[in-house]
């Protein structure tokens, strides 16, 4: 019990809050996530939480990491798009602060925040999926975060959607996050900027006639505008991303899709077209009940938010809404 931090540690940005019992963030911070150094992320976390701390009684400290986190929930094993091979968050954090610190991979944090206070409060059973630079997933399964026999389950960005498609930061081709994360929308406005020059026209006048300044932002923006360069793009992003929610739904029939990250900002552009794909390809249609899919509720405090609740306690076995 008591307050604790969550720390989403994403490519771009470290956000860091202080979480009570409810899940509500009553303070919050933010770095700037240094580029190519571990060891001054490490630093940059450690500062964060220290400047929480000076305000706030605090009783642990939860890290969510865009990585595969070990079964002791200490070691950052591998991280696709990022630096880190082996790395025991926990053991230097937990000197650093001298508190108790537990690691998370990042999406689990997000789909055990949206399961216990947000989108997901009223179901046991939940895929979260984050749509950011890579794509994430967490599973909740009557109502546990499942891990998995070494802790890294639900690393479903790098299923294999296309065999031998593109290149991926795990090492494999043709993994989903290569065709359905926030980077591949980038990759996919900045393609049709460079070849169809018309067809981007609205893309290519936000970025300032430079098809590689596009960013995920200006395609969200104008796909909201219902610019029809964008809305291709969110098309292609949507279509894969619904294909493999209608696998993952193969395997594990949640009653649930959460959809999270940065890119779920784009709201109903997205959730829409991936829900068609989704039941368009799901198997028994027509003949059993359909997951629902919604998007997350709590924003880019959600990876906080999980972090913080995972770290409050060891038992995870809470059941949302309980
Ligand atoms: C990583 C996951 C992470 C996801 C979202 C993937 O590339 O393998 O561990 O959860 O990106 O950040
Ligand atoms: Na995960
Ligand atoms: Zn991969």
């Amino acid at each position: 019990s008591g307050l604790t931090v969550g720390v989403d540690v994403g490519g771009t940005k470290i956000a860091a809050g202080v979480v009570d019992e409810a899940g509500k963030l009553i303070a919050s911070t933010r770095r700037e996530t240094p580029a190519t150094d571990t060891h001054m992320v490490l630093e940059a976390i450690a500062d964060g939480a220290r400047e929480l701390r000076a305000g706030h009684d605090i009783v642990g400290v939860g890290i969510g990491a865009a990585g595969f986190v070990d079964a002791g929930r200490a070691k950052v094993l591998f991280a696709p798009n990022l630096a880190w091979r082996d790395e025991d968050l926990r053991g230097e954090l937990s000197m650093a602060l001298d508190l108790p610190v537990v690691v998370e991979n990042d999406a689990n944090a997000v789909a055990w925040a949206e399961s216990r206070f947000g989108a997901g409060r009223d179901h046991d059973d939940l895929v979260a999926i984050t749509i950011g630079t890579g794509v994430g997933g967490g599973i909740v399964s009557n109502g546990r975060l499942l891990r998995g026999g070494f802790g890294v389950a639900a690393e479903i960005g790098h299923i294999t959607m296309v065999p031998y498609g593109r290149r991926c930061g795990c090492g494999l081709q043709g993994c989903w996050e290569q065709y359905g994360s926030g980077r591949a929308l980038v990759g996919e406005a900045r393609e049709i900027a460079r070849h169809s020059p018309a067809f981007a026209a609205g893309l290519l006048a936000a970025a300032g006639g430079d098809p590689e300044a596009i960013t995920g932002e200006m395609v969200t923006a104008a796909a909201q505008q219902g610019d029809v360069g964008a809305l291709h793009c969110f098309d292609e992003i949507g279509r894969w991303i619904g294909l493999g929610l209608a696998q993952l739904a193969a395997v594990l029939d949640p009653s649930l899709f959460v959809i999270g990250g940065g890119v779920s900002a784009a709201g109903e552009v997205l959730r829409g077209r991936v829900e068609e794909t989704f039941r368009a390809n799901l198997t028994g249609r027509g003949h059993r009940p359909v997951a629902e899919v919604r998007l997350a509720e709590l924003g880019w405090e959600s990876g906080m938010v999980g972090a913080a609740d995972l770290a409050r306690t060891s038992d995870d076995s809470a059941v949302p809404g309980s």
